[in-house]
């Protein structure tokens, strides 16, 4: 009986110590990283988070899109925070960040107030990741606990950059192979794609949508097109329309209803309602915004797990743009 009983208490020991082994092998990223190191960080970053929204709102959809071009180039290092220098080319310059990517003011801001409450102790991509977290909140979405501890890289890629990041030329498959190849599932992707219900995108890259395709609704292709958004290439490349015609400031499911009205802006955005598999998961978010709001904030929670940096490796800048 005794041997029968202490075997038994034994088992949630062995799934806690087999838990743990496969832990390992991931991130040991945890909300409460810095719990004891730097107790007011949240409470730090999020003021500055919402004056940067309030002068502007669209920057809530930067910091976003800031923190997922840091996550698919090697991990969520802070790399796409490094400033290029003479001696150093960064991503800020690569095909998915020129001219595009922005929000760099705002992270500064913020380390630098998380620097007078703790110096030294907390990573520019932590900040990354809070900060996007935050905006998504501030803007009217759900809220997760930010998984904490990344360590910010020493070096940055803008060849990787280039490659990492999906064009918005992609087709499904080319979204599909990508997202998983860093661990984010079909439906993380379709999630994840959710974020274009905020922010803005430039003519450049929805001029051959709303002039060529067919599979786009006629009165919304005309209002994207002149005089907005010439049909010649170069011509108001820079010009800007909403990803969601509807509401681009406020975080809702409207992305996807758009979609199932053929009014996605991005090639990449139609893709994922075309007669495909994932046109059942643009339905269920469409219909179903809590479900939405669970898979986003799973599919945030996944990215900002890969590859990060932890325990000795990289480092904790003391500016985010530049390395120590
Ligand atoms: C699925 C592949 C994706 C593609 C091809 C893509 C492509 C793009 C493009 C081309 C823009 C407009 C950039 C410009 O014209 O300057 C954009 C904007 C944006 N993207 Fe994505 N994106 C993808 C996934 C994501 C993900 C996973 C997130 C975040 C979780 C995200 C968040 C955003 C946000 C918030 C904006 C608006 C940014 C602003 O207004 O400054 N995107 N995206
Ligand atoms: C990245 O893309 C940009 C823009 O197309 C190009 O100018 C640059 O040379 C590319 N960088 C690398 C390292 O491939
Ligand atoms: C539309 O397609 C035609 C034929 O392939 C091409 O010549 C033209 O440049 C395209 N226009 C845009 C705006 O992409």
């Amino acid at each position: 009986m005794a041997s029968v009983s202490s075997f038994s208490n034994a088992i949630p020991i062995l799934a806690f110590l087999v838990l743990l082994l496969l832990g390992s092998t991931s991130a040991q990223l945890s909300p409460n990283f810095y719990s004891k190191s730097c107790p007011n960080l949240l409470a730090t970053v999020k003021p500055v988070v919402q004056s940067a929204v309030n002068r502007e709102a669209r920057m809530g959809a930067s910091i976003v899109r800031l923190f997922f071009h840091d996550c698919f180039v090697n991990g969520c290092d802070g790399s796409v925070l490094l400033d290029d220098t003479s001696s150093f080319t960064g991503e800020k310059n690569a095909a998915p960040n020129r001219n595009s990517a922005r929000g760099f003011e705002v992270i500064d801001s913020i380390k630098s107030a998380v620097e007078r409450a703790c110096p030294g102790v907390v990573s520019c991509a932590d900040i990354l990741a809070i900060a996007a977290r935050d905006s998504t909140v501030i803007l009217g979405g759900p809220t997760w606990n930010v998984k904490l501890g990344r360590r910010d890289a020493r070096t940055a890629s803008q060849a990787a950059a280039n490659n990492s990041i999906p064009p918005p030329t992609s087709n499904l498959n080319q979204l599909t192979s990508r997202f998983n190849a860093l661990g984010l599932s079909t439906r993380d992707l379709v999630a994840l794609s959710g974020s274009h219900t905020i922010g803005q995108a430039r003519c450049t890259n929805f001029r051959a949508r709303v002039y060529n395709e067919t599979n786009i609704d006629s009165s919304f292709a005309q209002t994207r097109r002149t005089p907005n958004c010439p049909s010649t290439s170069g011509s108001g490349d820079n010009n800007l329309a909403p990803l969601d015609l509807q509401t681009p400031i406020k975080f809702d499911n409207n992305y996807f209803k758009n979609l199932i009205n053929r009014r996605g802006l991005l090639h990449s955005d139609q893709v994922l309602f075309n007669g495909g598999s994932t046109d059942s998961i643009v339905r269920t978010y469409s219909s179903n915004p809590s479900t939405f709001a669970s898979d986003f904030v799973a599919g945030m929670i996944k990215m900002g797990d890969i590859s990060p940096l932890t325990g000795s490796q990289g480092e904790i800048r003391k500016n985010c743009r530049r390395i120590n």
